[in-house]
């Protein structure tokens, strides 16, 4: 099966009235009768399973699907992905093309409202961005309870969600003007955030944002601006930023957008859920996976080492990280465009020693028969923490800095979410296979297991 989203062309020949019947026909050999399944999208509705019983007493079939391998969620016009073609597109446009010529911004807002915006409109969103990127002095002393060595996205998971306890207003989920302020507030803040996170764990003091910068420009003087000198961000670092914000702005169904429609689905306020989402990316196969990646390119040390490291890897003892993607089977497109951003930096603040180790990891993958048979490219994040670390960012910074942009992919996401009149609170079935009824024993009728 193939496991990239059906593509343009095989949905118009689905859609075809002259093409074969857009139905499934399914034979319950239990019972020998036959059904018939609409065909919709190139996909079956779960619920019409449910008409296949044994008897009338029957729950009725349900599919079975852990980690929803198979399984569509949701119908989205936000991002496609061919997995196969290595084919990444937001709202139609070829992620190469708005890596090139557009900006954060301007991306975050065709993202969230399915078009590029004109002169005026990008003017409109970039001032009330800009207007939003203060917090409120409170969440200042709330940053400064965490302990000195305190991870950055623990940090920003509990910020993100105490906003919900000053934006009220927040929970009016259901107004397109209170949705359009929290989103001003949440892009303009998260900056913000990852910033105060990143200056309490080195005790410096707070550097709040300057207006007159641009997006990522903002973020580099609130992290490494110092008081009293005016910090003048290199505009090919600001750049690279930027396009790396870009890359990292939404991937459709992935762990953390299924965690924020999930827990968005409840109707919580969107500060509560996309603290969920930022507590799914935390995870090492996730967003982890960067800071992971450059802790494992250091424990590799040199390039001799690599093939013993790769042995290791083949025997199941560790993982490449930073390679192999649920979805793509073909080169990561973002990782791409990652590798030439990677030079432009590497050209200025001079090349990371940890790059050749990286290039023989990936050289020797590419041509390795288990990397090739299970179909394993290095992905977004095989890449990125080098050049995060030469930009001069700690290691824990680098998931914080692929959740800021990916706020935007997120508060996307949740809004289609809530506006789709097919969803409703997520869900899922289980197959029970535990006990069946026993009955309680007190204390003393107990045993424990021989040799507990
Ligand atoms: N190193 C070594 N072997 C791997 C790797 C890897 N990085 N990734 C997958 N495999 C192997 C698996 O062991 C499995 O082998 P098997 O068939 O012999 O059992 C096979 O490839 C298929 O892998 P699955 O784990 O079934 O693939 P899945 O789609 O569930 O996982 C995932 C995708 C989580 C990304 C996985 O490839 C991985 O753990 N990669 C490392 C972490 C990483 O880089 N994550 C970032 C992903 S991008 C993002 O989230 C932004």
């Amino acid at each position: 099966m193939d496991s990239a989203s059906p593509s343009a062309t095989q949905l118009k020949k689905s859609d075809d009235p002259v093409a074969a019947r857009q139905s499934l026909t399914v034979t319950d050999n239990r019972t020998g009768k036959s059904y018939e399944l609409p065909i919709t999208n190139g996909a079956i509705r779960a619920s019409d399973l449910r008409q296949i019983k044994l008897d009338p007493a029957d729950f009725g079939m349900m599919s079975y699907d852990p980690s929803f391998n198979n399984t569509a969620s949701c119908i989205s016009r936000v991002t496609y992905i061919d997995g196969d073609a290595g084919i990444l597109r937001y709202r139609g446009y070829p992620i190469e093309e708005l890596a090139e010529k557009s900006t954060y911004l301007e991306t975050a807002y065709l993202l969230l409202h399915g078009e590029l915006p004109t002169a005026t409109q990008l003017k409109d969103w970039t001032n009330h961005i800009s207007h939003h990127t203060f917090i409120h002095e409170s969440i200042k002393k709330f940053l400064d309870g965490f302990h000195y060595d305190a991870h950055p996205m623990g940090m920003m998971i509990s910020a993100v969600a105490a906003l919900s306890t000053f934006y009220h207003d927040a929970k009016d989920i259901f107004s397109a003007e209170s949705r359009q302020l929290q989103t001003y507030r949440m892009i303009g803040k998260m900056p913000t955030i990852a910033a105060f996170s990143y200056r309490h764990s080195l005790g410096m003091p707070f550097v709040y944002p300057d207006s007159e910068l641009g997006y990522p420009g903002n973020l580099l003087n609130m992290l490494f601006g110092t008081t009293g000198v005016r910090y003048r961000p290199n505009p090919t670092l600001e750049h690279a930023l930027d396009v790396l914000f870009i890359l990292h702005a939404d991937h459709e169904q992935n762990c953390s957008a299924n965690t924020i429609r999930g827990v968005g689905s409840s109707h919580v306020d969107p500060y509560s859920a996309t603290a969920a989402a930022i507590a799914a990316l935390y995870g090492p196969l996730h967003g982890g996976a960067n800071e992971e990646a450059l802790h494992m390119l250091h424990e590799i040390g040199s390039v001799q080492k690599v093939p013993d490291f790769i042995r290791r890897v083949k025997a199941g003892e560790t993982k490449l990280m930073g390679f192999g993607h649920r979805v793509y089977k073909n080169y990561d497109p973002r990782a791409r465009i990652i590798k030439r951003v990677a030079y432009e930096v590497f050209d200025l603040m001079g090349k990371n020693p940890l790059l050749e180790i990286a290039l023989e990891c990936e050289r020797i993958a590419l041509e390795d028969d288990y990397f090739v048979k299970r179909k394993l490219y290095p992905n977004v994040d095989f890449y990125t923490g080098l050049i995060y670390q030469s930009m001069g960012f700690p290691m824990s910074m680098f998931p914080v800095l692929f959740a800021i942009p990916r706020t935007s992919g997120w508060l996307a996401q949740w809004q289609e979410m809530l506006l789709d009149p097919e969803q409703k609170i997520a869900r899922p079935r289980q197959i029970y296979l535990g006990y069946d009824t026993r009955h309680y024993q007190t204390i003393d009728q107990r045993k424990d297991a021989p040799g507990a």
